[in-house]
C-alpha cells in the first residue's frame, strides 16, 4: 500500500463503459466516484498529442491508418466510440484538473517516435499540471521515453512500465529516479512485490477486472490496481462493491 496513492484507476480513461480514451470515460470516471485515471497519449502526424491506444485507427475508430502518419484535421473528424472525438492531451489534462483526478499519463509512443513523443507529453504534462493540488504520474514501456520525461519535467513522478518485471527492475527505477513500478498483473511474483516493499517502491498493477483477484492483490501488498471494470469496483475502498454491500 502507499498512502499518497488512490487504490483505483480507470484504465483508458473510463474502462469498459465509456469508448477508451475519450473525454467521456473521464467524465464517467469522476461521476463513479473515481480518484484517478489513466489514459494513454501518442502524437499525430502535426506533433499534436492526442489520447489513444493502437498505433492504428481501425479498432477504437471508424478511421483507417497509421496515427504517426493521420494529421489532426483528419484525427479530429473520426468517430472514437458513440459519437466521442479523439481528445486532445490538454482537454483531457483540463478535465483531470477540474475533477481533481489523479492522472497516469502514459506515453505511448507510435515505433520510432519514443524521444519526441516523450519530449512534448513531459513537458506539456510539467506545464498543464502546474501548481496543481493533485500532480500526475507519468509512465511508459519505453525506457528511452521516460529518461526523456526525466530530463525534460524531473519534478513530475514517472512509473516504469512493465509486461513482466525484468530482473534489472532496481536498476531501471534509480536510473530513471522513477517513484513507482507498473506491470501487468498476472505475472508479477512475491518475490518483486517483497523486493518492492522493502525499496519503498510502490506495485501497480493493470488491469484487473475480477473481484478476487484484487482482492488478493491488495492482500498481497499492491498499492493501486487499473480496471475496465467501473461498475464492480468501490473506488476508494479494497473492497469490491458485493462485499461492501454485505459489510
Ligand atoms: O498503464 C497501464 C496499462 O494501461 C498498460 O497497458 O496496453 O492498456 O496501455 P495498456
Ligand atoms: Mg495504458
Amino acid at each position: 500500500m502507499h498512502d499518497s496513492l488512490p487504490r483505483w484507476f480507470a484504465h483508458r480513461g473510463g474502462g469498459s463503459l465509456a469508448p477508451e480514451n475519450t473525454l467521456a470515460g473521464i467524465h464517467l470516471a469522476a461521476s463513479l466516484g473515481f480518484r484517478a485515471v489513466e489514459f494513454d497519449v501518442m502524437l499525430s502526424r502535426d506533433g499534436t498529442p492526442i489520447l489513444i491506444h493502437d498505433e492504428t485507427l481501425e479498432r477504437t475508430t471508424n478511421g483507417v491508418g497509421q496515427v504517426c502518419e493521420s494529421t489532426d484535421a483528419q484525427l479530429f473528424s473520426l468517430n472514437a466510440g458513440h459519437g466521442e472525438r479523439i481528445p486532445r492531451f490538454s482537454e483531457a489534462a483540463a478535465l483531470c484538473r477540474q475533477y481533481g483526478l489523479l492522472a497516469n499519463v502514459e506515453i505511448k509512443p507510435a515505433s520510432g517516435h519514443e524521444i519526441r513523443t516523450a519530449e512534448i507529453v513531459a513537458s506539456l504534462t510539467a506545464e498543464y499540471w502546474h501548481g496543481a493540488d493533485v500532480p500526475p504520474l507519468l509512465s511508459s514501456f519505453s525506457l528511452d521515453a521516460l529518461a526523456v520525461a526525466r530530463d525534460v519535467a524531473p519534478q513530475i513522478r514517472r512509473g516504469v512500465l512493465y509486461e513482466s518485471v525484468p530482473a534489472g527492475w532496481l536498476e531501471d527505477i534509480r536510473y530513471l529516479q522513477a517513484f513507482s513500478l507498473h506491470c501487468d498483473a498476472v505475472q508479477l511474483t512475491d518475490a518483486t512485490l517483497a523486493d518492492c516493499r522493502q525499496q519503498g517502491v510502490p506495485v501497480l498493477c493493470y488491469t484487473v477486472n475480477v473481484p478476487e483477484m484484487a482482492e488478493m492483490l491488495f492482500r498481497r501488498g499492491v498499492s493501486a490496481l487499473f480496471t475496465d471494470r467501473l461498475d464492480l469496483f468501490s473506488p476508494e475502498t479494497t473492497a469490491y462493491k458485493s462485499l461492501q454491500s454485505d459489510g
